[in-house]
């Protein structure tokens, strides 16, 4: 598979088969994506890969335990036009996919629920950097979230040329305190996102979901 087709193929996928990823696949994914580029080669990305038993306990305490959401990584809740437009496009998609109308409080909950459980993948790559390298002087320091992406795409497209789906997600790591907790990991050890791993399902109506984007001279200029 070359580069381009890797990069048309791959979407995100939101239903996953139980059959777990062989260790040797996971490992050769992982190892070929730390020749992603970073920062002054600062590589600060960390990543825990965690499947089986390790997984399903993560998945059981988060469903259990709704109360203890803490999300690590700033972001936005409120998107400016354009984006809010896009997001809201991807959130519609998906739930047309699965029939579920938008005022329908329960079924959409239920689906967060899903999420919470890492939409069935056998494994999920949790992608985390430092506390001291994300603050510094008290101030934030972007570099290693965007170099956070850079290895993350790069996980994404080999899983795909190994014929497996992902997808990367925020929806992982909401409950950061009770990962590191199961993790056995230090308070320093930050979640930046998730990604769930495994053979798509595509009997799953959701799997369907092909996002748009924009167009090449809206994203682009060239002179
Ligand atoms: C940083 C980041 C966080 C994301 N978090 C979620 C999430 O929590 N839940 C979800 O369903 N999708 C999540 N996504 C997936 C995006 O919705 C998806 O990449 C986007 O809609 C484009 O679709 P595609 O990946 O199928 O091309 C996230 C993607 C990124 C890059």
């Amino acid at each position: 598979m070359d580069v381009l087709e890797a990069v048309n193929k791959r979407k995100s996928i939101r239903a996953f088969k139980p059959e777990p990823v062989p260790a040797e696949m996971l490992k050769k994914i992982v190892e070929g994506a730390l020749h992603a580029p970073s920062a002054s080669n600062s590589q600060p990305w960390e990543l825990a890969v965690v499947s089986g038993a390790k997984l399903e306990e993560i998945k059981k305490a988060v469903v259990e335990n709704p109360g203890r959401m803490k999300v690590d990584m700033p972001g936005a809740v409120n998107y400016p036009e354009p984006y809010a437009s896009r997001r809201a496009g991807v959130m519609a998609g998906a739930l047309d996919l699965m029939g579920i109308a938008r005022d329908d409080k329960q079924a959409r909950m239920q689906w967060g629920v899903q999420g919470a459980k890492l939409w069935g993948a056998p494994t999920c790559i949790y992608v985390m950097i430092d506390r001291n390298f994300l603050y510094v002087d008290d101030k934030i320091n972007i570099w290693p979230a965007f170099d956070c992406g850079a290895i993350t795409q790069t996980i994404l497209l080999l899983a795909t040329e190994n014929g497996l789906g992902t997808i990367p997600a925020v929806q992982p790591v909401l409950y950061a305190d009770l990962l590191r907790e199961k993790l056995g990991l230090p308070e320093s050890k930050l979640m930046v996102l998730g990604i769930p791993i495994g053979y798509p399902d595509w009997d799953a109506p959701v799997n369907a979901l092909r996002t748009t984007r924009e167009p090449l001279d809206i994203m682009a200029r060239f002179f």
